[in-house]
């Protein structure tokens, strides 16, 4: 009989196409995108499956690979990031671990480009005064921002922002990362550097337990007023009280967030009530066709790993 793979969301329509015409599997799913997948429905569905297609809504962790038992040889996830994985318990477990980096990267890109402007230029309080009456005449200094030209930017997307005339990219990481860092002629900094130097500060790590929480008071702290800090990583790099902080004593200009903690941002959290903050629900790789190649590379992660062949992407554990 073939293998058993529950799929815990309706993915976009390529995946779901490669695992229907392989033949290689027999799979279920939770068949809705609306809502989750109960946490009682998924430890049910798991049970005695050999391969398991999650989005990052799913906690995998020790309860839920006790769940599923010992048949359980593939994790396939339809994210670049695994911070809701128990990557340890995996590990332990000899699970193999598929995921979708690089397919996203030129959607991403370009949402954080997207939201720099939009937050850097005041978007979102413009349009709500343009409709809300509160456009009285042409003002001289009315909705001012923040322009790219001749800043200094720390970041990931910097080829994108070659026509903007930015003066210098600067970046940190754990390492300088020369072979990267020569195509856009950017500087290795410390992250201390980085928080002074930078007008424009974006965020695009994955959240370990080293980055929790790195964007914290003492960040804010040494930035400019003037500057503007995006995040389309994960919420929990960011202590979000210090930023709050920040951004109402004027500490910092303002603040783009794709990603927040939680997911959903309660409607009556206090960033919501900041003008300088923009907060979008973790679109970043929300285009029809990288979600998409999401889908099919997390179908194809699943597949091979199944096979016991090399997977596209897989995570060293
Ligand atoms: C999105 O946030 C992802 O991890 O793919
Ligand atoms: C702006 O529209 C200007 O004419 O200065």
């Amino acid at each position: 009989t073939l293998p058993r793979v529950y799929v815990t969301r309706q993915i976009p329509p390529e995946g779901l196409k490669i695992l229907r015409e392989s033949g290689q599997v027999q799979f279920q799913l939770w068949d809705s995108d609306d809502i989750p997948v109960p946490r009682q429905e998924l430890l049910e569905k798991v049970k005695g499956v050999d391969g398991l297609l999650c989005v990052l809504t799913e906690k995998i962790d020790a309860e839920l690979l006790e769940a599923a038992g010992p048949n359980l040889k593939v994790l396939s996830t339809m994210s670049v990031g695994f911070d809701h994985l128990s990557l340890e318990e995996l590990k332990k477990r000899g699970i193999r671990v598929g995921y979708t980096p690089d397919v996203l990267t030129d959607a991403v890109a370009e949402l954080t480009v997207a939201l720099l402007l939009t937050t850097s230029r005041r978007l979102i309080e413009a349009t709500h005064e343009a409709k809300t009456g509160g456009w009285g005449t042409w003002r001289t200094l009315w909705l001012c921002g923040y322009e790219l030209a001749n800043s200094t930017v720390g970041v990931a997307i910097a080829e994108r922002l070659a026509p903007f005339k930015v003066k210098k990219f600067i970046y940190t990481d754990v390492a300088p990362r020369p072979e990267l860092a020569s195509i856009i002629n950017a500087e290795y900094v410390s992250l201390d550097e980085l928080a002074k130097q930078s007008d424009f500060l974006t965020v695009c790590c994955a959240l370990t337990p080293e980055t929790k929480e790195i964007c914290n008071k003492d960040l804010f702290s040494k930035m400019k007023n003037t500057s503007i800090f995006i995040n389309t990583s994960r919420g929990g790099v960011v202590n979000q009280e210090d930023l709050y902080e920040a951004l109402s004593t004027g500490q910092i200009a303002g603040a783009g967030l794709d990603v927040t903690v939680p997911e959903p941002l309660p409607t009556n959290h206090p960033l919501f009530t900041l003008k300088n903050c923009v907060i979008l629900p973790h679109i970043a790789s929300a285009s029809y066709s990288t979600r998409n190649a999401m889908s099919a590379l997390a179908a194809n992660n699943l597949l091979l790993g199944l096979r016991g062949e090399p997977m596209i992407k897989e995570l060293k554990l």
